[in-house]
């Protein structure tokens, strides 16, 4: 009898979005005049900007014609996609990163979870709480973890509380650890790292030879000019950081599917005969083996994004979410609401009010307001008694959504 991946046995019930959906579902079918609005997973409504889409019809014509036509690509995406990130997102603003050190692919959660491929199994892994489920779950099914307790935390991580005290930024540890999830601007708390924030994390890893896995999936909704993008903005970063990037949330494309992972050629990890081995190799060989590439179609659409037409587009959308989050913030706060995030982020995380759990707030919001957002607790055990609103919808639909939890909450 073949026998199974028993790691999968220790995660919780559910991936998260999936049991939020399922309880929405639940909750439409027994109310089917409900009009429901969906705040809760981040997932982009606005169409694709005009010059990702002529990219792509162009790209589409390409495929039709004998001289253009494309068959497999390269495993790290076409040269001149990864030219035109290395010179746009990254060399514009002072970092040292070459084409050859990015690679492409279809979603940087894909990426966060397949990065583990590369590592050994005996590294200690320190995530922030609450935090993207991914990087916890990735994890227990890759067998790094004990089994989880009554809070849902699993044996063998090491939690670094993140809450309004410490500004939802993790305190640094004291001891050693070896691999860290660091996610800025922050999912789920909409939290964002100072130069100053980074440069002690990057100063801790190399003095402790740890790698931080950097999920900078929301910098562009970074308005403060003063914060980083990138880790790479800080010195010695190229020699303990891993960058994940997505076109999802800026460009639209959680459809779509395209990202890219930076991988610095500088970065090393130990053997176990104690030799340095370059990441930048090992990664580039785990993704030839078991990845094609994305799409021509798809990498041409999202060069398209550093086009001065889909720069001023990108602008545009990425302004527009941002104008949601700040109607979502004055709204909740104006119904008396504790809120955070929001300023820099697409994301907003709120208190639930009057002691309520997060899932008990997540049901009175569904069937008081038909308003779906995401429990906090969701993100983690520290994200108990929060809620995060997601700022990716239609503006009618933010608003409304508004009137409704204003009414609701009012005095
Ligand atoms: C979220 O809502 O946290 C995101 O949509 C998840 C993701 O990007 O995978």
């Amino acid at each position: 009898m073949a026998t199974i991946n028993d790691n999968y046995l220790k995660l919780k019930a559910g991936y998260l979005f999936p049991e939020i959906a399922r309880r929405v579902n639940e909750f439409a079918k027994s109310n089917p005049d409900a009009s429901i609005i969906r705040l809760g997973i981040g997932d982009v409504t606005e169409p694709l900007p005009e010059a990702c889409r002529t990219a792509m019809i162009q790209a589409v014509e390409d495929m039709g014609d004998r001289s253009l036509f494309k068959g497999y690509g390269p495993e790290q995406g076409y040269e001149w996609l990864r030219e035109a990130i290395a010179k746009n997102d990254f060399q514009a603003r002072g970092c040292e990163i070459d084409a050859s050190e990015i690679f492409i692919s279809d979603g940087s959660k894909c990426d966060c979870g397949n990065i583990l491929d590369i590592f050994g199994n005996n590294n200690t892994i320190a995530v922030t709480d609450p935090v993207y489920p991914v990087y916890v779950d990735t994890n227990v099914m890759a067998g790094h973890t004990g089994d989880a307790n009554e809070r849902g935390e699993y044996g063998g991580l090491v939690y670094l509380p993140i809450n309004a005290a410490n500004d939802f930024t993790a305190q640094i540890p004291t001891h050693k650890v070896d691999l860290i999830y660091l996610c800025f601007p922050n999912n789920p708390t909409g939290a964002v790292a100072t130069k100053e924030h980074l440069q002690a994390w990057v100063s801790y890893a190399k003095a402790h030879g740890s790698i931080i896995f950097f999920d900078a999936a929301y910098e562009a909704f970074i308005t403060d000019p003063s914060l980083p993008h990138s880790i790479y903005e800080i010195e010695g970063a190229r020699d303990c950081a891993i960058e994940f990037r997505s076109f999802s949330k800026n460009a639209g494309f959680t459809g779509t599917r395209c990202a890219l992972t930076v991988v610095p050629k500088t970065l090393t990890g130990k053997a176990a005969d104690g030799s340095d081995i370059e990441l930048w190799k090992l990664w580039n060989r785990r993704q030839s083996t078991k990845f094609n590439g994305v799409s021509y179609i798809v990498q041409r659409g999202a060069e398209a994004v550093y086009s001065p037409a889909g720069k001023a587009q990108i602008q545009e959308l990425v302004g527009f979410y941002m104008k949601n989050a700040q109607i979502i913030r004055d709204r909740l706060s104006a119904a008396g609401l504790q809120v955070y995030g929001g300023v820099n982020a697409p994301y907003v995380w709120v208190q639930t009010p009057d002691g309520l759990s997060s899932w008990d707030f997540f049901d009175k919001l569904l069937h008081n307001c038909n308003v779906v957002g995401t429990p906090g607790s969701g993100f983690g055990a520290a994200g108990e008694g929060y809620f995060r609103i997601s700022a990716f919808n239609s503006r009618a639909n933010v608003e409304a959504a508004m009137d409704r939890i204003s009414e609701k909450f009012k005095a």
